[in-house]
């Protein structure tokens, strides 16, 4: 059975104060979505990509990719997890799928790679993460000014994207978590909400997410330094 990943597309950027969705952006005469769905269909286990776009859309189908049979449109909703919702149900065909954000456009097939052979040894699936760098304080409870604690580094680590899971199992967390309101700000959390424990796959901190206008500037800079 193929691998489908769903690109969520459907954000408006509003942290990144650009005149139009971050996903738009142009780097090196493509636009960020281009480069984050192309780091996912360049993978020869990868066979399709459902990208989730706003109903307000103005933008996607002037892309050249639009017309790419690989390629297919559904229309976003309020939260990103609607967005992924949307594109998992188009996905029918898949057993695993992976979930990427439009706006990370830094991905290496190295790291890619690693997170598919999951599906080889877990029945859970995960995520591609990176090691926490810096030390890490908790605010005490109040203005939230003053430190209670440090927080242990080791066992802390940012959660990036592509997330990779069995389609049924994730659409089954996410349904649920949203349906109970659960705090849902990625697929393992879904799952987690669920009790289920996804792996970790250490990968490369190269790998943001333009969020900010400084990031811009940096994943510039990285997909600059490719061959
Ligand atoms: N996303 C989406 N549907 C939403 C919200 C976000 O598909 N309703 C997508 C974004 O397009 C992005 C990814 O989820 O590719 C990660 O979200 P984020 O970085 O937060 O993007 P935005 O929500 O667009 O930005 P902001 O939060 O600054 O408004
Ligand atoms: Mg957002």
């Amino acid at each position: 059975l193929p691998i489908v990943a769903v690109v969520p597309a459907a954000g408006v950027g509003s942290r990144m104060r650009s005149a139009f969705p971050k996903q738009y952006l142009t780097i090196a005469g493509k636009t960020i979505l281009e480069h984050s769905i192309a780091a996912l269909l360049c993978h020869a286990a990868v066979a399709r990509v459902i990208v989730s776009i706003s109903p307000d859309d103005g933008y996607f189908n002037d892309l050249p990719l639009a017309n790419d049979p690989r390629i297919q449109v559904v229309f976003g909703g309020a939260q990103r997890a609607d967005s992924v919702f949307a594109g998992l149900k188009a996905a029918t065909d898949a057993e695993w799928v992976l979930v990427h954000d439009a706006a990370r456009p830094c991905l290496h097939q190295e790291d890619l790679s690693q997170l598919l052979a999951l599906r080889h040894t877990s029945r859970v699936g995960g995520i591609l993460a990176a090691p926490v760098r810096d030390t890490m304080k908790r605010a005490e409870a109040g203005d939230g000014c003053a430190i209670a604690h440090t927080v242990d580094r080791e066992a802390l680590w940012h959660a990036l994207t592509p997330q990779f899971f069995p389609r049924e199992l994730l659409m089954m967390c996410l349904e649920r978590a949203l349906n109970e309101g659960a705090n849902v700000t990625d697929e393992a959390s879904a799952l987690e909400y669920c009790g289920y424990h996804p792996l970790l796959v250490s990968g490369r901190s190269d790998n943001i997410k333009v969020t900010r206008p400084e990031d811009f500037a940096l994943a510039e800079f990285y997909l600059s330094q490719r061959t």
